[in-house]
C-alpha cells in the first residue's frame, strides 16, 4: 500500500516535469499556474558526450572536492540569456546565474561579437607589451568608481583578488592584522581561508595568521536585530523600538567591533577591514543599516584601510547602485570585483588608490594572464550590454517586484523564515517555523529545492546551515520570469507541505 503511494507520487512528480518541458501550465497543485516563458532560442541539438560517460569521468578523473548540484546533477551544454538547456533538450530558467556571474546573460549576442573579434586579433602577449583592450577597458572601468579608486590591477579570479587586496593593506599599513566578518566568504585559497569565516570551508591546515572575525550584523540570525534594520523593501518579522533613523542593532554590533579591536589588536589597530557589501554565499545576508559605515571609520582612525568585495555584488546587480559599497554610502580603500565582471570569462580586478598602489612597485609582481586582451575584450562589452541595456535598473525593478512578491510566501508558508535582499541579490531563509527559527533539516530543504529545479527553475543554495534559497540571476531576468519563479517555487512549497502531512 505505501509502495503504491510513492510509486503514484513520482508518478505525479513525471507528469509534473513533462508539461513544464513543454511549456504547459501544470493543473494537479491547487493554485492557478504560470506558464514557463517561451523563449524563441532553439539551440541545435547535443551531439556529444554521454551523461554516462561524464558520470565515468567524474567519478574516476576528477578531484572528489568539485561536488554537484542535485540528486542527478543536470548535464547543461547551451546557455542563451537567462536560459539554460540541458543534453535532452529541457530548458531551464537559470536563477542562480552561474554563481552569480552571468550578468548581461548567457552568450549575449554583443559580447560573443566582442570576444569573436578579439580572438581573432590577439589573445595573449601577456602585459610586458602594450596591448589596446587592457588600456581601454581600464579607463572604462575606473570611471565606474568613485573618489581616488583609479587604480587597476587585472586578475583572473575573485580569490586572486582577494590575496592581492589583503597582500596590498598589509604592505601599506604596515600591519599585519586583519578583521573580517563571520559568515563570509571570499575564497578558498590557502591565503584567504582564514578570511572566510565559514567552518564548512575551513580545512585543517595553519591558516589565518592575523585575520581576526567579529560578529556578523546579521539583523535575522544576529543576536540583535529588528524590523527596519536592513536596505531592503523586506524586513525581518523581528520588532525593535529603535526609532525610524537609528538602528541600535547597530550600536551594539559596532561595540563587538571595538572589543576585537581593543582585545585582539596590537594598539587597538588594524591594517585592514575586509567586509563583503553583502554577504553572498553566507545566504544573502544584510548588514543593520550604517554598520559598514561607522565600521569604516573606526578602521580608519587608526590608519587601517577599508576593503569591499564586490565579487558578488558588483555590476549594478543591487539595483540602486553600481556597487554595493555605495548603498551603504561608503568609499573603500581598495575594491575586488570578479564574477559579473566578465559574465562568466575568467576576469577579475583589484582597484585601488595611486598612493596605495604605489606600495606594488617595491619589489616585481606578476600574473601572467591578468588583464589579457580576450578577458579585456569581453570586460568592456559586458560594461556596454549593462549600460545599454538598462541592467542595473532592471535589477531594481524587477528585484523589488520580485522580493515583494516572495515576502507574501514567506507569510503564507510557515517554512519561509525570511526574505532578505536588494536588487537581484535575494535569499530566502527556510526554517522549520518562525518563532524558533529552527533550520529546516538538510532532506527537507532538499524537497523544495529538488523541485524548484523539476519544475524548471535552477535556484541556488547557501548560508551556513545550507538552509537559504540563492536567487541571483543573470541581471536582464523579466517579470514574466519572476512570476513563474515565484509560482514554482510556491508549487514546491505546496508539495512539500501535502507531502509533510500525508507522512
Ligand atoms: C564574495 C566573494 N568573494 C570572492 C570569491 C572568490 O571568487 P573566485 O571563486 O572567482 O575565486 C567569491 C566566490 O564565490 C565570492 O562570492
Amino acid at each position: 500500500m505505501k509502495l503504491e503511494k510513492i510509486l503514484n507520487k513520482s508518478l505525479r512528480l513525471c507528469k509534473l516535469q513533462v508539461r513544464y518541458q513543454h511549456n504547459q501550465p501544470v493543473q494537479n497543485v491547487n493554485q492557478a499556474r504560470v506558464s514557463m516563458p517561451s523563449c524563441d532560442f532553439v539551440p541545435k541539438p547535443y551531439q556529444g558526450i554521454s551523461a554516462e560517460a561524464a558520470k565515468t569521468v567524474r567519478q574516476y578523473n576528477i578531484n572528489p572536492a568539485l561536488f554537484t548540484f542535485y540528486k542527478n546533477p543536470v548535464f547543461i551544454y547551451k546557455g542563451h540569456m537567462q536560459w539554460l538547456w540541458d543534453t535532452n533538450g529541457k530548458r531551464y530558467l537559470d536563477c542562480f546565474g552561474g554563481i552569480v556571474t552571468i550578468s548581461a546573460g548567457h552568450c549575449h549576442p554583443a559580447v560573443v561579437g566582442a570576444a569573436e573579434k578579439q580572438l581573432n586579433d590577439l589573445w595573449h602577449t601577456t602585459n610586458i607589451y602594450l596591448h589596446p583592450t587592457l588600456h581601454q577597458y581600464a579607463s572604462e572601468l575606473v570611471a565606474k568608481l568613485p573618489g581616488d579608486l583609479k587604480v587597476v590591477y587585472f586578475t583572473n579570479s575573485g580569490s586572486e583578488a582577494n590575496d592581492l587586496a589583503m597582500f596590498m593593506a598589509r604592505m601599506y599599513t604596515g600591519t599585519f592584522e586583519i578583521i573580517g566578518l563571520r559568515n563570509a566568504y571570499h575564497g578558498a585559497s590557502p591565503y584567504l581561508m582564514g578570511l572566510t569565516a565559514l567552518g564548512t570551508w575551513r580545512y585543517n591546515v595553519p591558516t589565518g595568521f592575523g585575520i581576526h572575525q567579529t560578529m556578523n550584523p546579521d539583523p535575522y540570525r544576529g543576536v540583535w536585530g529588528g524590523s527596519h534594520c536592513r536596505d531592503s523593501p523586506v524586513q525581518t518579522t523581528r520588532t525593535c523600538d529603535c526609532p525610524a533613523d537609528k538602528c541600535l542593532a547597530t550600536d551594539l554590533y559596532i561595540d563587538q567591533l571595538q572589543d576585537v579591536l581593543s582585545y585582539s589588536m596590537p594598539k587597538g589597530r588594524a591594517g585592514c577591514f575586509f567586509a563583503e557589501s553583502m554577504q553572498g554565499v553566507g545566504g544573502t545576508v544584510q548588514f543593520t543599516k550604517g554598520y559598514l559605515k561607522r565600521a569604516f571609520e573606526m578602521i580608519r582612525e587608526k590608519g587601517g584601510l577599508c576593503i569591499s568585495d564586490e565579487v558578488q555584488t558588483g555590476f549594478g546587480r543591487t539595483g540602486t547602485h553600481f556597487w554595493g559599497f555605495e548603498g551603504h554610502d561608503v568609499i573603500p580603500d581598495i575594491v575586488t570585483m570578479a564574477k559579473g565582471m566578465g559574465n562568466g570569462f575568467p576576469l577579475a580586478a583589484v582597484v585601488t588608490t595611486p598612493a596605495v598602489a604605489k606600495k606594488m612597485s617595491e619589489a616585481l609582481h606578476f600574473n601572467t594572464f591578468g588583464g589579457n586582451p580576450l578577458s579585456c575584450a569581453v570586460g568592456s562589452a559586458v560594461l556596454k550590454v549593462i549600460e545599454e541595456e538598462n541592467l542595473q535598473k532592471n535589477c531594481h525593478v524587477i528585484g523589488t517586484y520580485f522580493l515583494t512578491e516572495l515576502a507574501k510566501l514567506r507569510d503564507e508558508f510557515e517554512v519561509v523564515g525570511d526574505v532578505r535582499g536588494k536588487g537581484l541579490m535575494i535569499g530566502v531563509e527556510m526554517v522549520t517555523d518562525k518563532e524558533s527559527k529552527t533550520p529546516l533539516p538538510a532532506e527537507h530543504f532538499a524537497n523544495i529545492w529538488e523541485r524548484t529545479k523539476d519544475l524548471g527553475v535552477l535556484l541556488g543554495k547557501g548560508g551556513f546551515f545550507g538552509n537559504v534559497l540563492r536567487i541571483k540571476p543573470p541581471m536582464c531576468i523579466t517579470k514574466a520570469d519572476v512570476d513563474f519563479t515565484l509560482d514554482v517555487i510556491r508549487q514546491s512549497l505546496v508539495g512539500y507541505e501535502k507531502g509533510i502531512k500525508s507522512n
